[in-house]
């Protein structure tokens, strides 16, 4: 009987085992299936943006759009003044001209492709930035050098709070084909914003990435041996803030 009964237990055991095994792998299995299965972008649609969010976006492109037209007046200004009497110089204000006009055409893009209306006073903006570029410029190189420290300080942290506001407050619904409502969790991660808010908030970044290149780029040429420095970085600044809150509403 014991000989018996210990071979039988022994089994039971084993297939008790087994079936825990397949029950657990099972288990894993469903769990797997749908935690892994995300979804991506062309599965998905995009909830609209809210008046304000539509707003805030339209203040944006409108800003950074004439900002980046002042970016690139500002660059001819001090092309038209230092090239010819520092050619060392030429190369370095068209690499940073020809980027603020990428940028620019970048904002224009944007703007005709989502009707927003441009800033009323762009002709200003013209004839402001290229007074600013020259005038720097006739004063000294460094002044010049100056001039982009402050702009390109000012159009950085702008940016870098565009980034924020986009960033925090962007949270738009994701439905799946059906309409239902779908949670982030369920989503590949580069697929939660909709193509068009990442691309926007990818070029800024690169856009201020490449600002703060061309602060670097001053700093390296001298602008802290402008005369008076201080007085000079500030006053644009704040020139540059007052341009920057008038483009944002008119
Ligand atoms: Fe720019
Ligand atoms: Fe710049």
């Amino acid at each position: 009987m014991i000989s018996r009964s210990i071979p039988k237990r022994q089994a039971l055991a084993s297939i008790r085992q087994l079936s825990n095994t397949s029950r657990l792998l099972q288990v894993t299995e469903q769990q797997d299936q749908p935690q892994d299965k995300k979804y991506t972008r062309d599965e998905l649609t995009y909830g609209k943006l809210s008046p304000a969010q539509k707003a805030y976006l339209d203040r944006v492109i409108r800003v950074d759009q004439a900002g980046e037209l002042g970016a690139n007046y500002i660059y001819l200004g001090q092309i038209l003044v230092l090239a010819s009497r520092y050619p060392h110089l030429k190369p370095l204000l068209t690499h940073m001209r020809e980027q603020e006009i990428h940028h620019h055409n970048t904002f224009n893009d944007l703007q005709v492709r989502r009707r927003v209306r441009p800033s009323l006073i762009t002709p200003l903006w013209k004839v402001g930035a290229i007074g600013m570029g020259m005038g720097t410029a006739l004063l000294s190189k460094e002044a010049a050098m100056a001039c982009t420290v402050a702009v390109e300080t000012v159009i950085g942290g702008h940016y870098n709070e565009q980034l924020r506001v986009l960033m925090n407050q962007y949270n738009v619904p994701i439905y799946d084909k059906q309409g239902k409502v779908v949670d982030k969790s369920e989503v590949t991660p580069t697929a939660i914003v909709s193509e068009e808010l990442t691309s926007l908030k990818e070029n800024i970044k690169l856009f201020r990435d490449q600002e703060l290149e061309h602060l670097d780029i001053a700093l390296e040429n001298d602008a802290e041996k402008a005369v008076p420095y201080k007085l000079l970085t500030e006053g644009i600044k704040t020139v540059c803030k007052g341009a920057i809150w008038a483009a944002e509403r008119i």
